[in-house]
């Protein structure tokens, strides 16, 4: 990372302290990609709130995961559906010693906390789920929940939205809400960064293996973006599996199929998959 954000971050987290939290977590890997990185870095230092749009396993979580150690936030995370509704977000009544009271939920508790609150999928979520955000969301910073007093933001607290187009149940994003962030899209990786991202998963895997899982993953791509088959096969999370199990000494040709080709649920493009899997792993 550029010294220039390292410093910055450093300055960050001395304004910022936090209490030991068991929500401040290392993530498993770190995220490769190093301009995207800085991108979210100084969008978040500059007090923005962040969308990561782009396909499935590009890497959307693993990058708000890092952000938020770096920062060291603790993570309060909400993945949203069709039934995530205000009370989800915000919170429910609770009786406390004769009391009502208000049981924060995700949202309001980073907003205290000065959390990193990750809205996963936020395009999965009902248009009165999202109007509550309007207000956590912009220059405002505060929730204001009827018969309540209003909870106001910590000045560290963020929130870092994703969405994948194309699922099935996404929606559209409101102009609203898309102009209360700030968007990064995810690129695809190249094959070098590939190759560190899966040493960097499966350390004891052989070389050989990477080198035809990276193949695959090329083929499978050029071919989506051709459009010879859909998005569906070219999936790292597969990838990852698959030469996890190779690495314990599965066969790899049935890694891959279990992972990858049997995925396919479409004849027609099983077939074309099989046909790019036999290239690679005979
Ligand atoms: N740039 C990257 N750096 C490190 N790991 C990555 C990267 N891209 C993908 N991965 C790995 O791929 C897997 C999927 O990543 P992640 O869950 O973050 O994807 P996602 O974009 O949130 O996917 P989805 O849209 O399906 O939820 C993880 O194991 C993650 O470590
Ligand atoms: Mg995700």
């Amino acid at each position: 990372m550029r010294d220039d954000l390292k410093l910055r971050l450093e300055e960050f987290k001395a304004r910022y302290p936090v209490e030991a939290s068991e929500r401040i977590v290392k993530p498993p890997v770190a995220f490769i990609g190093e301009e995207i990185l800085e991108l979210a870095v100084s969008a978040l230092l500059q007090g923005e709130n962040i969308l990561l749009c782009g396909g499935k396993a590009t890497g959307k979580n693993i990058l708000a995961d890092n952000l938020a150690w770096l920062f060291a936030r603790p993570v309060y995370n909400v993945s949203f559906h069709v039934n995530t509704d205000s009370s989800t977000l915000i919170g429910t009544d609770t009786f406390v010693g004769g009391e009502v009271r208000l049981r924060g939920g995700p949202v309001a508790e980073a907003a205290r906390r000065g959390g990193f609150c990750i809205l996963d999928e936020i395009n999965m979520a009902k248009n009165d789920a999202v109007a509550v955000m309007h207000a956590v969301l912009d220059y405002r910073r505060l929730i204001d929940v009827p018969g309540y007093d209003c909870i106001p933001m910590h000045p560290a607290t963020r929130f870092i939205a994703t969405m994948n187009y194309g699922y099935a149940g996404t929606r559209e994003l409101n102009e609203a809400l898309i102009s209360r962030f700030t968007v990064i899209r995810m690129p695809a990786l190249q094959s070098e960064q590939l190759r560190r991202l899966l040493r960097a998963a499966v350390p004891n895997a052989a070389e050989t293996h990477i080198d035809h899982c990276i193949g695959l993953f090329m083929d499978l791509n050029e071919k989506a973006v051709n459009g010879e088959i859909s998005t569906h096969p070219v999936d790292l999370r597969g990838m990852l599996a698959a030469l996890r199990m190779m690495t314990d000494g599965m066969h790899p040709k049935d890694a891959v199929a279990i992972n990858i080709t049997n995925k396919c649920f479409d004849e027609y493009e099983y077939q074309l998959v099989q046909d790019v899997v036999m290239t690679r792993f005979v």
